[in-house]
């Protein structure tokens, strides 16, 4: 900790952007079969989105995080709004739509294997624009994170996030970006080439053809930016990651018995991200930024299985 203070301001944020959406958790002993009328164990509503659930864990851990998301006014996004209070996460970026609705997803949960099936609906509340985006008072953050979703207009907020980089002389004051790719949708393969630390999910690799984490982020690492970290975690077989062809293995540290795996990905990122930006030689990820290949800071994010 002492390290990062000297290096980082202790007011700089990590700016996650992304969704936030109503996740309706009903946990059952059983999934149930179709057509049949189940009663469940629990019951309860949640704030869900992936960069919502990643703010949660970062907060968790001890980083100031601050959520950049859509919501639109009522009750849904009260609920919604007091929670990210209650895990001191800044609100201050969220844009609200009026006549829209809240994202919404029915979540089953398994208690018998820890499945997660989600069933999830956004009507019509647009993601965070270019133009939201432009008015971030980028002084404020070391780190953002971008939830992979209107890709082609993320990669022009990456884009003044770059333009602002080249405007600030000293290296440590300059913002990491970090991205998820966790759809399979083409669309967002465009963000590849645009951050420090690309997230592929195991789904993505699987649909591109490859059949392990090693497998992935060495066959995909052409797509990402010479020194760049690109990262896959493989649920229980644990996660790997790539750095201009130095490959990192962490297993898997499960626990006892899989409760619940819902935001599982989310709760990888965020500790991978706050790992990574605590540790000023690993944060340096931009081509001709230092360096160091000997540490591994991916076993930061092994909580995904809890
Ligand atoms: C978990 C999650 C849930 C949400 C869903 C949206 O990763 O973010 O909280 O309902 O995914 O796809």
């Amino acid at each position: 900790m002492e390290k990062s203070e000297e290096v980082q301001s202790p007011e700089k944020r990590i700016l996650c952007v992304g969704l936030v959406c109503l996740d309706i958790i009903n946990v059952v002993d059983q999934f149930p079969l179709e057509d049949t009328d189940t009663r469940c164990v629990s019951q309860r509503w949640q704030r869900g989105g992936n960069a919502s659930n990643s703010c949660s864990v970062l907060s968790l851990l001890g980083a100031k995080p601050a959520f950049m998301g859509s919501i639109s006014p009522g009750p849904v996004s009260d609920f919604i709004l007091e929670d990210f209070r209650k895990f001191h996460i800044d609100v201050s970026l969220v844009t609200e739509h009026a006549q829209c609705v809240v994202p919404a997803s029915i979540v089953i949960g398994n208690r018998r294997n820890g499945s997660r099936t989600i069933l999830h609906m956004n009507r019509n509340l647009p993601d965070v624009s270019l133009e939201d985006f432009s008015k971030v008072d980028l002084r404020r953050f070391h780190w953002i994170h971008f939830e992979g979703r209107n890709a082609a207009e993320q990669a022009r907020m990456i884009q003044q996030v770059e333009l602002w980089n080249k405007s600030v002389s000293e290296e440590k004051k300059k913002i990491t970006v970090s991205v998820e790719i966790e759809k399979v949708r083409e669309e967002l393969y465009q963000l590849f080439n645009m951050a420090d630390v690309v997230f592929v999910s195991k789904d993505v690799a699987q649909s591109l053809g490859f059949e392990s984490a090693r497998a992935a982020v060495t066959g995909l690492y052409p797509r990402v930016r010479p020194g760049s970290a690109l990262i896959c975690a493989w649920a229980e077989l644990g996660a790997d990651a790539n750095k201009d062809g130095v490959l990192f293995h962490s297993p898997a540290f499960p626990p006892e018995k899989l409760l619940d795996t819902l935001g599982a990905g989310d709760t990888f990122n965020a500790s991978v991200i706050f790992k990574l930006s605590q540790d000023p030689d690993q944060t340096q990820t931009r081509p001709g930024a230092a360096q160091n290949p000997d540490q591994d800071t991916l076993g930061a994010g092994d909580t995904f299985n809890a």
